[in-house]
């Protein structure tokens, strides 16, 4: 039997004994099954769009990178696969992590949510790597440096929140998200630094307020001139938002957190999917119309859908097992082309629309590694 044909029959008959029984079992926390594919995924693309030595992948593009070296992160961190435990050090990035030399501007040019992408990758790598590494020191002092280059950009333009870009313009969800993330991740792994957690804090009571989100508790995408200015509710603010206040809630212990980052999940999971599936507003299964950037936004959901549920308890772990499951499957099943190249059309068959890049690659890995933590197992 053909193997994808196999794995759709075997999901579909554990879908009809989950259904069948009315009391079914916990969900197994780690699925051998889509570890293997997420494995399979990161092979490819890693051999096939990864340069070793310009240390970037195919399209060099800073923020994308970050956040895909941290998903190799990520796959290694829960199993015992050590096969690309260097791959750090061969990354342009991580390079400048290891020599912390404190020149963030040059790498960044005022690009404030490229460095908290960065900065959510330097601390996977320093938590990954641990204490007992020589290099720990050194990624450790660069998630200092980063933080304060973010942190520099807090002003009182609309109330409170980080800039976007050094234009001094645009006031956005995904920086302010990541931003509040990033406070609370450093807080809990810097307890006798409480000025961590205030600007954690004190970026969800800006967010809460700055109109950026919708009553339908979607987010937009940001603010110029203090007006909302970009009404798409993108996929990955939402996944961030949540991942952020999952976090917060970790610091704090205050469940409004998990409330309110669910309300965002919930109304993404009904109104940002087709199915079930993900869907981008610029997704189309016959013409898409994303962008590179746009491309990778789905799987970042995924990715930080999966923070969430690292903080939020077993309550929250299985609400969402279920959707994780099927965004893996989708991507399986539907968005994967040849030899393990997920494309950028998740929710159906690929007519033409959809598009494969190392981006839509990254995204489709993030879907299986969310999944293999914590969806179902077939
Ligand atoms: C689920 O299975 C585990 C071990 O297989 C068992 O210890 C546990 O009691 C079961 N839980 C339920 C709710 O049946
Ligand atoms: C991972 O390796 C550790 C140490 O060798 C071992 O104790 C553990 O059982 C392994 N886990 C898995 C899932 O293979
Ligand atoms: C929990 O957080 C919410 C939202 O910021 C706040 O309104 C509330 O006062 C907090 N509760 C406690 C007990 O601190
Ligand atoms: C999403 O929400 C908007 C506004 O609340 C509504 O108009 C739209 O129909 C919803 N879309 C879906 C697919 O649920």
């Amino acid at each position: 039997m053909a193997p994808r044909l196999y794995l759709v029959l075997t999901i579909f008959s554990y879908v009809l004994a989950v259904f069948s029984s009315p009391a079914h079992n916990e969900t197994k926390r780690e699925c051998d099954n889509t570890w293997k594919i997420a494995n399979a995924v990161a092979t490819k693309l890693q051999t096939s769009y990864f340069n070793p030595v310009l240390g970037y992948y195919e399209g060099n593009r800073l923020w994308t990178d970050a956040n895909t070296i941290e998903d190799i992160y990520n796959l290694m961190y829960f199993t015992n696969v050590t096969t690309w435990k260097n791959l750090i050090y061969q990354t342009r990035i991580g390079q400048l992590g290891v020599t912390h030399l404190n020149l963030w501007d040059l790498v960044f040019g005022g690009s404030y949510d490229d460095a908290g992408w960065a900065l959510l990758m330097f601390i996977r790598i320093r938590d990954y790597i641990g204490p007992g590494d020589p290099n720990f020191q050194n990624f450790e002092t660069s998630t200092y440096q980063v933080y304060d280059y973010i942190a520099q950009q807090w002003s009182n333009d609309c109330g409170g929140g980080v800039w976007w870009s050094k234009a001094h313009t645009y006031k956005n969800t995904i920086t302010n998200a990541l931003y509040m993330h990033v406070s609370a991740a450093m807080y809990l792994r810097h307890k006798d630094k409480p000025g961590y957690l205030q600007n954690a804090m004190q970026t969800w009571n800006w967010l809460a307020g700055s109109g950026l989100r919708d009553r339908d508790n979607l987010w937009f995408d940001g603010l110029t001139a203090c007006q909302v200015s970009d009404k798409t509710k993108w996929t990955y603010n939402q996944g961030v938002i949540a991942s952020g206040l999952g976090v917060l809630y970790a610091a704090t212990g205050n469940k409004t957190y998990l409330t309110e980052a669910e309300k965002t999940i919930d109304a993404a999971g009904t109104n940002l999917t087709a199915h079930g599936i993900l869907k981008e507003s610029c997704d189309d299964a016959v013409q898409s119309t994303c962008n590179e950037d746009q491309l990778i936004f789905k799987g970042i959901f995924t990715k930080h859908l999966q923070y969430y549920m690292d903080q939020a308890g077993d309550a929250a772990r299985k609400k969402y097992s279920w959707f994780l499951t099927g965004q893996s499957a989708a991507v399986f099943l539907l968005a994967t082309g040849l030899d393990n190249f997920p494309g950028s059309v998740w929710y159906s068959e690929n007519k033409g629309g959809s598009i494969f890049t190392p981006r839509s690659m990254a995204s489709g890995l993030e879907a299986h590694i969310a999944a293999a933590k914590y969806g179902y197992c077939y």
